[in-house]
């Protein structure tokens, strides 16, 4: 299937959005500076999944995380992306049916979840658009 290019120029800092490709749910986030903050405060080598926020994003748009709205567990849809919608206990995701948070880069910390929520190819157009797949 074909990639897709998304306006992401009305997301606000601190919002998200849901979106698909290939069928599958997309989440598109506008991290804040706190969540990019407490994302390179996390010491990598005690994560399960060790990645860095910068490892998950592109440079100089690291506020802009794109993951797939899967949970790597068994793959229910997250809740946190919406607004309203809880966060869990880091501050990023967190997938109801089984209990498996997320933090502000989107990395497996609690729960059963083996992996973060996986960072689809994606690469920016423009400021305001980008292209995942
Ligand atoms: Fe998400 Fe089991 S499917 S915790």
């Amino acid at each position: 299937l074909a990639s897709i290019e998304v306006d992401i120029s009305a997301i606000e800092t601190g919002q998200s959005i849901k979106t698909s490709w290939r069928k599958q749910p997309i989440f598109i986030r506008n991290l804040t500076a706190e969540e990019i903050a407490e994302a390179n405060a996390v010491n990598v080598s005690e994560l399960r999944d060790p990645q860095t926020l910068a490892e998950r994003t592109t440079a100089g748009k690291e506020n802009w995380l794109i993951t797939l709205g899967v949970c790597t567990h068994l793959g229910c849809v997250p809740l946190g992306a919406a607004q309203g919608e809880i966060k869990g206990e880091f501050g990023g995701y967190f997938c109801p049916c089984h209990g498996s948070h997320y933090d502000t880069a989107a990395r497996i910390r609690k729960g059963p979840a083996p992996t973060n929520l996986e960072v689809p190819l994606h690469e920016f157009l423009s400021d305001t658009v980008v292209k995942i797949g």
